[in-house]
């Protein structure tokens, strides 16, 4: 199974439409599990939630809903987050996502050492971005790929970039489409920022 975990906001959104393009090329007998973040019910952990998930994770009680989107991330086979560039970063929504998932016992538990053992099963997550001016990874991408590789056990994670989409005299359609018919390229090249 594909997930595909949908942070853009806009209803043209062209980070959406090279995700799409990518999910078209990447999973032809998959099954595609789209999650639009901007239309599910995501809240941030506040302390009256918080103290009800460690409460269950406590009681070792998976069974709660609260915890679906944990468990649909361990299991998926493949995942792809589409992401544009905000504020050196991404979407607070997708913050809110990760905060929800990252759940001791479901996606990581930590070794006899200390040290946090990922439970995912994903071998890959595609990281796809677009941005206004040049991308700066440090605070999107970088920490995706350190959360995903180190922390939650996915075994590789690629970036899909498109950049310089809002600077006048860039050819922004063009960029999207050279990104778009690249996409065979790129998911095979070593990422490099
Ligand atoms: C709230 C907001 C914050 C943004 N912050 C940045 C930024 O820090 N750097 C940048 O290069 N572009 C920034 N942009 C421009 C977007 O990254 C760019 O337009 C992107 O292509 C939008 O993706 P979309 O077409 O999928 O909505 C920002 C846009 C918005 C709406």
């Amino acid at each position: 199974m594909i997930l595909y975990i949908n942070s853009c906001v806009r209803h043209n959104s062209r980070t959406n439409k090279i995700a799409k393009a990518l999910i078209d090329l990447i999973g032809k007998n998959d099954e595609i599990k789209e999650v639009k973040l901007s239309e599910e019910n995501l809240l941030p952990l506040n302390e009256e939630r918080l103290e009800y998930r460690t409460r269950l994770i406590e009681e070792n009680n998976f069974d709660n809903r609260i915890f679906d989107y944990a468990k649909e991330f361990a299991k998926a086979d493949t995942i792809v987050i589409s992401a544009p560039f905000w504020d050196l970063s991404f979407p607070a929504i997708l913050k809110t996502y990760f905060e929800n998932i990252y759940v001791t016992g479901l996606v990581s538990v930590y070794d006899e050492k200390g040290q946090p053992k990922g439970l995912c099963k994903a071998d890959k997550l595609y990281y796809v971005v677009t941005s206004g001016g040049p991308y700066v990874p440090d605070y999107s991408f970088d920490y995706v790929k350190s959360l995903a590789e180190d922390y939650l056990g996915i075994k590789e994670t690629k970036l899909i970039k498109a950049e310089m989409l809002d600077v006048i005299g860039y050819d922004s359609k063009g960029i999207v489409e050279d990104t778009i018919l690249n996409l065979k390229h790129i998911i095979k090249e070593k990422t490099t920022v």
